[in-house]
This record gives structure tokens, sequence and C-alpha cells, in this order.
């Protein structure tokens, strides 16, 4: 965590510091630095009105330190958090993931969701590489971003499947300040106006079908999540995801950081400039939100509607609908198909599993 200068903490006044914080020029000890944790926390669920004490919360738990730190933050702060992790098929890195997220759910005595894409809908991310769009292939780095597209596309749809499923108020992942200033760089780069105006730390549910989704860590680094992992003594997996190596938003974090450097608070003044200041002011929301959804045809969730006399067919059933042509596994059951019983009261009541919950 690096202390230089150490020193005594400066919130208690009395434990050695463990780590520094140039952002906020001070310096914590564990303790004092947890609080930190969750005072952000706190600001930031407040500022947005994101969470209620009576919600039912569903923390998207991918087995990193973000994710994982999350769930932790917000059952220590007392809210009902469920846990659920999608399996993505990445070898040795989706099964070490798995487990991390398991155990913690079983050390904590909470409930989690397991899903499985190859399981549930016949196809895994590998299975996107193997089979790449002609023009991925034709692109620079096209197939490894395929991978990411396809992977970014497939937890939307299933993290907001699983949350309407089970009748769960708020959607929660652990996108933190260097995922969201790295998002904007990339937008404000490519001026994508459209996705600007929908970047928040609190997207609001819609009639349609799309769970509210909240973002409670935009407001804490990379680092300050690390260390809160380290100080609470919570296992997480190190490692990235070997498919993201060399990809557009590792850029943007890394000339983000180079910044952050000469100038301590950049990041934060970019991105919350931009949310208290930019957004609301120049982004008219009813124009950006104001595309109808109608029902997909294959699966019945909500997309934008299409041209007149066009069946309307999510993003995510067009693509698995191309992967399962050139893929050679059976997919368990199909994604509209709603076949397995809901569970019973005792099953819900604790750690559980849910591999056999598709729709
Ligand atoms: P990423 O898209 O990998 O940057 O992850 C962003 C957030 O999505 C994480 O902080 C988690 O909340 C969630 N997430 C990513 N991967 C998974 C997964 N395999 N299962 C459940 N949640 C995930
Ligand atoms: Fe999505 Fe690696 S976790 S491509
Ligand atoms: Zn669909």
């Amino acid at each position: 965590m690096g202390r230089p200068g150490g020193g005594r903490c400066l919130g208690c006044k009395e434990q050695d510091a463990v780590i520094d914080l140039a952002r906020h020029r001070t310096r914590y000890c564990g303790e004092c630095f947890v609080d930190h944790i969750r005072t952000q926390v706190r600001v930031a669920i407040d500022a947005y009105g994101m969470l209620r004490y009576d919600d039912e919360i569903l923390v998207a738990v991918s087995g990193g330190k973000d994710s994982l730190a999350l769930w932790d933050i917000l059952l220590d702060m007392g809210y009902n958090a469920s846990g659920l992790y999608l399996g993505l098929g990445i070898g040795g890195y989706s099964s070490r993931s798995e487990r991390i997220v398991r155990d913690y759910a079983e050390r904590r005595g909470v409930r989690l969701h397991v899903e499985d894409l190859a399981e549930e809908y016949g196809f895994d991310i590998p299975d996107s590489v193997k089979h790449p769009r002609r023009s991925d292939k034709k692109k620079k780095n096209g197939v490894g971003r395929a991978a990411c597209g396809t992977c970014g596309l497939s937890k939307r749809y299933v993290f907001n499947k699983t949350a309407l499923r089970h009748g769960y108020d708020v959607m929660a992942t652990g996108h933190n300040l260097d995922d969201e200033a790295a998002q904007l760089f990339g937008n404000v780069l490519r001026w994508q106006t459209e996705f600007m105006a929908r970047q928040s730390p609190m997207l609001p549910a819609s009639e349609g079908g799309l769970a509210r989704k909240v973002k409670p860590l935009y407001r804490l680094t990379e680092r300050e999540m690390a260390a809160y992992c380290i100080i609470k003594g919570l296992d997480y997996v190190v490692e990235e995801c070997p498919l993201v190596e060399g990809n557009t938003v590792m850029r943007y974090k890394d000339a983000l950081n180079e910044l952050e450097r000469a100038a301590p608070g950049t990041k934060a003044h970019f991105l919350f400039g931009f949310l208290d200041r930019v957004r609301d002011e120049h982004f008219d929301q009813d124009e950006h939100f104001g595309t109808s959804l109608v029902p997909c045809d294959d699966c019945g969730l909500p997309t934008p509607a299409h041209q007149p006399g066009q069946t309307p067919v999510c993003a995510f059933c067009r693509t698995r609908g191309r992967l399962l042509q050139l893929v050679d596994r059976p997919a368990r059951s199909d994604a509209s198909d709603d076949e397995h019983p809901e569970r019973t009261p005792e099953q819900t009541s604790e750690q559980t599993t849910e591999q056999d919950v598709t729709a």
C-alpha cells in the first residue's frame, strides 16, 4: 500500500498510518481507512438515492476486489444484499473466481445465485473468440474486442434477467472511479454523446423491464478497493481476465493514471465535474432515455423498438443465435424457457446456488 512519509493516522491520530491518500491529502490507519471507504459509499448512495434499507439488492460479484468489497461493505452497513456470479467459461480464471465468491457467501451465510453462460445459453466467452464476426476479424484487436463486447452484453443481460426474475429492487455492480473515468474518457474522445448521457452512478428502473442499476463505488479508486480487501482480509482474484489484455479501456486507465501521478485528484475532478456540472446541464435526458422499448421476440426482455415491420430481437438473442449456429454444444434450455419451478422458502433462506434457474 505504501506509506511515503509514514507517521500517524490523520483520522484517529493514535495508530500508525498504513495508507496514504494523496487525493485527499491524508493518511489512515486500517480502522480509519475502512471508515473512509464506508463514508464514501454513504455519500454516493445518498447523492443519488441509490439504495434504501428495505431494498432487496442483487450485487454482481465477479470474485475481483471491487465487487467482493462492495458486497462486504453493503452487508456491513446493514443492507439486504445477495450475490450473483456469472460463469463465463474462461478456464481456470472463471473457476478460481467462482470458488472465491462461493467461499465468501458461505462465510457470511448469505444468498448467492450462480448462473453459467454455457449451461444456460449454450455458448461461452471463449466461443466468441473462436467464432468472431467477419467484420471483427478484419479489425486490429477485433477478435479480443469481440470477446469483451459479447462478455459485456451477456453480463448486462443475465444481471438484469436474474434481478427481474427474483424480484430484486436493484442491481449493484462494483464499477469504481477508475472504471467510470476511463469510460467517460473514451466517450469524450469519440464524442459519443448518447453514451455520455447514459453514464450515471444510477440508472432508474424502466417500465419495460429493466432493473434499477447502481454503482456505489464510483467515488473510490481501484487502489482503495485493493487496500480495503487487504485490510479486511478478503481473498480476491488478483489476476486479470486473460482476454482483456491490451484492450482499449486498459489504455485509457493507464493514460489517466499517468495524469493522476502528476496531479492527484485529476480522475475525480474529471468524473465528478462531468456528473455534477455537465451531464444534467448539457444532455437532455428525455432525448436519450426516450427511446421506446418493446419486448424481444425471442426472450421477452425489453429492447429498443426496431424499424416498422422488423421483428424485434434483442442484441443478446441475436449474438446468441449467431454463436449457437457455430458452436457444437447443446444449450441446456432455451433462453426463453421457464421450465424450472420457483424455489421453496427453505431453498431461498440461506446460501443457495441457482444453476437450475434460467429465465
Ligand atoms: P467488468 O465488466 O469486468 O469491469 O466488471 C464490472 C462489474 O461487473 C464488476 O464490478 C462486477 O460487479 C460485475 N461482474 C463482472 N464480471 C462478473 C461475473 N462474472 N459475475 C458477476 N458479476 C460480474
Ligand atoms: Fe469479459 Fe474477460 S471478463 S472478456
Ligand atoms: Zn432477447
